[in-house]
């Protein structure tokens, strides 16, 4: 069986460490791929944007499946071209990919189906959603309703601040993603995110996570695409999980389906566990980065059937098995991350940090030149260990950080505190 893994960060080396241990056995094509993942896959220099040429390539290679892993690409409509020409893909279609790719939709179908989450309106003028931003009091919370590489979402804790995200979202600050702006209420709690699988019908359960979005020690200083993470997530307990499924995820699957874009691949359910209970905070339509670092060394069945599953119909028939042993991972990152940083320094002591009992070492932003590994991204690698508990696969976690280093990296000493904390 001939797969092709679309993309190049650590998500997509978890994806291709996990897809490697198949019993279906299968060759790995990588597109682009990255040091880490060379070494499951074989890396073909054809960029995740180049929709035309991945095609091509699948086409020409006969690829049985393709596991599309970023939202850019499903927004896109990759799913579409590839099936198009007749390769099997994970989803979702571009159709269902809304689930990410619109804000304003997403609230929409929570109001219709009933399903938790902050109150909210959909604008396409600044003045009317400055009226509104006013009445529902601070903070406030502003969305461009489009994808925005993360940066979309504006909490202003002042009218002043309001009034400004508001205009630069409609002066197109995000370009077209801003064409319209939701605006929410501030919600207060704990978040948590949590994954399921779907077929278009029938939906099942992976697992729950928490990651750390700021750059800096105590959840603080500026956003970036995840400083670690850690699976399960205490916030969210077995209950709580039952619950993501059945007051979420099944109604949601179930309304995409009513609207005949069944929604056939990963679904990542943002949650904010507030004092009234959990309430959504936003939809993703793929695993998350660092998330799947966390995932996929807890899950212990076939993740390549289970994805084909998804794509076929067939997950009535499909059962996964998760280690009960936690995962954390810590990112370590380029100095001046998530602003701009050095390209190309090598990068020491992987195969001494790899040695540590339970660790596996994700490679994100790495290149392999001549032999030596290059750090050449703003988060370069995701350094993982399981454990019995949290405290211990934290621990092994930073045993393995500390025998990393190139010039300049740097990575946040305190993932998992919240769970420790508990
Ligand atoms: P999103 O891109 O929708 O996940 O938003 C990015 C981040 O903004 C989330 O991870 C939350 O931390 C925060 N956020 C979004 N919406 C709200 C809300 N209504 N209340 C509080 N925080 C929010
Ligand atoms: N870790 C956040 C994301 O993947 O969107």
């Amino acid at each position: 069986m001939k797969l092709l893994l679309v993309g190049s960060g650590g998500r997509e080396h978890a994806l291709a460490w996990a897809l490697a241990q198949s019993p279906l056995k299968p060759k790995i094509y990588a597109a682009p791929g990255n040091a880490g993942i060379a070494r499951h896959a074989e890396c073909v220099p054809i960029a995740a944007t180049d929709f035309n040429a991945l095609k091509d390539f699948a086409v020409a290679q006969k690829i049985d499946f393709a596991v599309i892993a970023a939202d850019a690409q499903l927004v896109g409509g990759l799913w579409d071209v590839l099936e198009g020409a007749g390769i099997k893909a994970l989803g979702p279609s571009k159709a269902a990919a809304v689930l990410e790719g619109s804000k304003g939709f997403v609230k929409d179908l929570c109001a219709a189906k009933g399903i938790p989450t902050a109150a909210y309106q959909r604008f396409r003028d600044a003045a009317s959603a400055k009226r509104f931003a006013d009445s529902i009091g601070l903070p406030v919370v502003i969305k461009a309703d489009g994808l925005a590489a993360g940066k979309g979402v504006i909490i202003a804790g002042s009218k002043a601040e309001s009034d400004k995200a508001i205009d630069f979202m409609f002066e197109g600050g995000f370009g077209d993603s801003g064409n319209e702006v939701v605006i929410e209420e501030f919600m207060d709690g704990e978040e948590a995110s949590f994954f399921a699988l779907s077929d278009g019908e029938n939906v099942i359960a992976l697992a729950g996570a928490q990651d750390h979005k700021r750059v800096g020690e105590g959840d603080t200083g500026p956003n970036t695409g995840g400083m670690g993470a850690y699976s399960p997530a205490p916030v969210l307990p077995p209950s709580l999980e039952q619950v993501a499924m059945d007051q979420f995820i099944k109604p949601t699957v179930a309304a995409f389906a009513e609207q005949g874009r069944p929604y056939m691949g990963v679904l990542y359910l943002g949650l904010m566990i507030t004092k009234t209970g959990p309430k959504l905070v936003e939809y993703n339509c793929r695993f998350g980065d660092p998330e799947a670092q966390v995932l996929m060394p807890r899950l212990k069945s076939d993740l390549l059937s289970a994805l084909i599953a998804a794509r076929n119909g067939t997950l009535n028939k499909v059962a996964l098995e998760w280690s009960a042993d936690p995962a954390l991972t810590v990112v370590m990152a380029s100095g001046g991350y998530p602003g701009p940083y050095e390209k190309g320094h090598e990068i020491f002591g992987l195969e001494e940090a790899a040695r540590i009992p339970g660790v596996t070492i994700f490679h994100a932003g790495t290149e392999n030149r001549d032999g030596k590994i290059l750090a050449v991204g703003g988060r370069v690698l995701n350094v993982t260990a399981t454990g019995a508990t949290i405290a211990q696969a934290q621990q092994r976690a930073y045993e393995a950080v500390d025998k990393i280093s190139w010039k300049g990296s740097f990575f946040r000493k305190d993932i998992g505190w919240r769970a420790l904390k508990r």
